[in-house]
């Protein structure tokens, strides 16, 4: 071996040796990524962390309430990178508390999938119950702003640089056919927020997207059955194909879990 290949390899297993000893695995942060996923107890959300923890993935699943996502601690038992944390995105003090307590770690995809589509019944004019849009926009919207905020340090010392949150096509204020007017209000809403933090956080490298997730078999849609439903499994595998390919360019585009842009 050449005296000069023979340096670089003894100066490299010092390096490796030495940032070992400082409690640095040199193959964490580069090679394994971080994606944080709220609402991960059911739905598509647990499902996107299913495939996300069978891919290596390191998977900070949130849930407001772990002792009743049997499904995602099945999960992390046999997935030792899936960590289980609770939170309610309503409450803010504990996305300041999660986001300290993950203080120094990189996350790569920021998933905002928490969410919700109120009582339909009392989201027709004339019959309106505004303490039930309060509840929809709280998690719909504040919810996901809030979190980019908190974890934006996060994101930012990441490889991948996403924030991502699942919206819905029923956002769209072109294509609305009526009906669940909190429910899109609160998504045409999400969607104007992440599209203005896309254009700022463009700046910093960051990618801030938008995927709404297909018409989906979930407790969201219960005693809705239609051909053109699809699975969790369907969906999630579609929404991280998405996230997976979305670019800075991109950055602010309303996607489909088909990859076709979909209409503002
Ligand atoms: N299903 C569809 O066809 C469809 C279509 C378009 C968009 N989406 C969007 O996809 C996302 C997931 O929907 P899904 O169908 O999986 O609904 P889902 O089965 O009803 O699950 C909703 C998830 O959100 C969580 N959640 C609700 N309020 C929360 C809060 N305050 N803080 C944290 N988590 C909260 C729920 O937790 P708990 O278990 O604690 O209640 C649950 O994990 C939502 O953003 C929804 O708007 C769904």
């Amino acid at each position: 071996m050449p005296a000069n290949i023979g340096r670089i390899l003894r100066r490299a297993t010092l390096a490796c040796l030495l940032m070992l000893l400082a409690g640095l695995a040199p193959v964490m942060a580069a090679d394994t990524p971080t994606v944080l996923i709220t609402g991960a107890s059911r739905g598509i959300g647990l499902e996107l962390a299913r495939q996300y923890a069978d891919r290596g993935w390191h998977v900070i699943a949130t849930a407001r309430d772990p002792a009743r996502a049997a499904a995602l601690r099945e999960i992390a038992a046999s997935h030792e990178r899936v960590h289980i944390e609770q939170l309610d995105v309503t409450d803010f003090a504990s996305v300041d508390a999660l986001a300290a307590k993950y203080r120094g770690k990189p996350i790569d995809v920021l998933l905002n999938n928490a969410g919700i589509s109120g009582n339909v019944d009392v989201q027709v004019f004339g019959r309106l119950d505004y303490a039930v849009y309060d509840e929809v926009h709280a998690v719909n919207v504040l919810g996901p702003l809030k979190m980019a905020e908190a974890f934006l340090d996060h994101v930012a010392a990441s490889d991948q640089k996403k924030i991502i949150s699942i919206t819905s096509t029923q956002g769209s204020i072109t294509q609305t056919n009526g009906g669940n007017l909190f429910y899109r209000s609160s998504k045409a809403s999400l969607n104007m927020v992440m599209r203005t933090l896309a254009l700022e956080l463009k700046k910093r490298g960051i990618t801030v997207g938008l995927v709404s997730p297909g018409f989906v078999k979930t407790d969201f849609t219960r005693g809705i059955d239609l051909p053109i439903m699809i699975t969790p499994e369907q969906s999630a595998a579609a929404v991280i194909k998405v996230i997976d390919g979305y670019t800075l360019d991109q950055a602010g585009t309303f996607m489909r879990h088909t990859g076709q842009v979909a209409p503002w």
